[in-house]
């Protein structure tokens, strides 16, 4: 049964209505936020002098205990409304009427949009650093695999013999993009929403600068009326997540593939093959394909976000309660995406044989033997269509490209001669690309840089902002 409170409204409210209403179940999951920022805004009405000094010095002993207690376990909240409304009726248990001081030019309003922020910017934190850490493993893995040869898919056909140092900087490429998604969405979050009351400021002479200071935000929101409706900061951590795991997902369908018998070009290792209770021979890629419905919760997550938004007229609504299942859950499951999938790709190994069959048994060279002519002279659609019909005579006699004799090319067109099959070699064809963003070596090895530096960028990035804890211990100590 949830407990009335000064907040519930009209003392005869059904208790169904505050059962109905309440978000605590989930909300207290935000209580080390709350309570910072409970401590920042006690702090700031200290200093201001609107609250005295001694009624701060008693709450702060109060939250910095409901803290440890938290931390330790042992922290029981009241059955309130929300997690504000606990914390304070922790607080009045505690303290008596001292403990009313706190909400002074505060609302529920600006409260929860700061433990939101807080929330999102931490996440946003720890997913970098994740970040970083795949960006790397992916740099070390295309080093590796800068002579492994295999076939580059387009509608899941052979196209072209590509790298496997090419095909990881490529996966690089997605979660470099990741990075810029989750800078753009820490800066959206880190913005101090605390100090707009319920909607339209107040008449106390609070200082917002201070409380930001206290918490480290860049920057201060501009409007009340928006800021306690604004949820754009949500939406954009939601979207980094789920076209982050669109990537992972679509990773994820290359393994599950690859490792069929079908393709044989990956070998999961025994401990992170899940098997049959049935099929006594199965090695199934379920890391994978669970890392790729993950994604689908993501996609559906951000949808309910976006519906939940639409159509609220400006200020505050209860609908925004209706966040909270949707974005408490963003960040956790793309942090343990993340870090499966930087376990499994160290379980993965990709078999030489089997990829270069599938390249050498092909016709992914006829791009090469094409281009061969065109450095002939010959237009390019020429060379193409001679090309083509060299294929198809090829595949009649169900011989690969890299077996075509000179005297079969030059019944297709003269100007075949032993040069240009030699472009019919994978190995030469993967060598002989030379543009920027090609698998050619050279780019290869810039692309593989160009990782290195994502990684750190995002290193520095995770760490560019004081996380909850090491805020909390600074506010634990911060003059009154
Ligand atoms: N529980 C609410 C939420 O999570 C807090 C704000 C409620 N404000 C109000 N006036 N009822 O969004």
């Amino acid at each position: 049964m949830i407990a009335k409170t000064a907040a519930s409204g009209a003392l005869n409210l059904l208790p169904e209505v505050l059962a109905f209403s309440t978000s605590l179940a989930l909300d207290k999951q935000l209580l080390r936020e709350d309570l910072a920022g409970s401590l920042a805004h006690l702090t700031m009405l200290s200093r201001q002098k609107i609250i005295a000094v001694e009624d701060a010095a008693a709450i702060r002993e109060q939250l910095i205990d409901f803290w440890n207690q938290n931390a330790a376990g042992t922290l029981q909240l009241p059955p309130e409304e929300d997690v504000h409304m606990a914390i304070e009726v922790l607080l009045t248990s505690k303290l008596g009427t001292t403990a009313g001081v706190l909400h002074t030019a505060r609302s529920r309003n600006d409260q929860v949009a700061l433990d939101l922020r807080l929330h999102v910017r931490e996440q946003c934190l720890d997913i970098l650093s994740l970040l970083s850490r795949l960006i790397s493993l992916l740099a070390d893995q295309a080093e590796q695999g800068m002579d492994l040869l295999l076939p580059a898919y387009t509608h899941r056909q052979r196209a072209q013999p590509i790298s496997l140092a090419y095909l990881l900087c490529g996966y690089g490429a997605m979660f470099a993009r990741d990075v810029e998604a989750f800078a753009f969405a820490l800066n959206q979050a880190d913005i101090l929403a605390l100090g707009v009351g319920a909607i339209g400021g107040t008449s106390l002479p609070i200082d917002r600068e201070t409380t930001q200071k206290l918490l480290a935000f860049r920057r201060i929101t501009r409007n009340g009326l928006d800021t306690v409706g604004d949820r754009d900061f949500a939406l954009d951590f939601s979207y980094a997540t789920t076209r982050m795991l669109l990537h992972v997902s679509r990773l994820s369908t290359d393994f599950i593939d690859f490792s069929s018998s079908e393709f044989g070009f990956v070998r999961l290792d025994g401990n992170i093959a899940c098997g049959s209770s049935m099929m006594p021979q199965k090695r199934n890629p379920d890391v994978f394909e669970l890392m790729r419905g993950k994604s689908g919760r993501s996609v559906g997550n951000l949808m309910g976000l976006l519906a939940t938004v639409k159509g609220l007229p400006a200020g505050y609504n209860r609908d925004l309660q209706e966040d909270r299942a949707a974005l408490l859950e963003t960040g956790p499951l793309a942090r343990s995406v993340l870090s499966m999938m930087e376990l499994s790709l160290q379980h993965v190994s990709f078999v030489r044989e089997r990829c270069l069959a599938a390249v050498e048994s092909d016709y992914t060279q006829a791009t090469d033997l094409a281009e061969a002519l065109v450095k002939k002279g010959l237009p390019f659609r020429t060379a193409y269509q001679a090309v083509g019909t060299l294929v198809r005579k090829c595949q009649e006699l169900m011989l690969p490209l890299a077996k075509v004799t000179l005297d079969m090319a030059r019944e297709v067109h003269t100007e075949f001669d032993q040069t240009v099959l030699l472009a019919a070699n994978p190995a030469g064809s993967v060598a002989h690309k030379a543009n920027q963003g090609g698998t050619g070596p050279a780019s290869v090895k810039q692309q593989i840089a160009l990782l290195r530096q994502d990684a750190q960028t995002a290193e520095a990035l995770s760490t560019s902002v004081p996380r909850l804890d090491t805020l909390f211990l600074h506010l634990k100590e911060a003059a009154l």
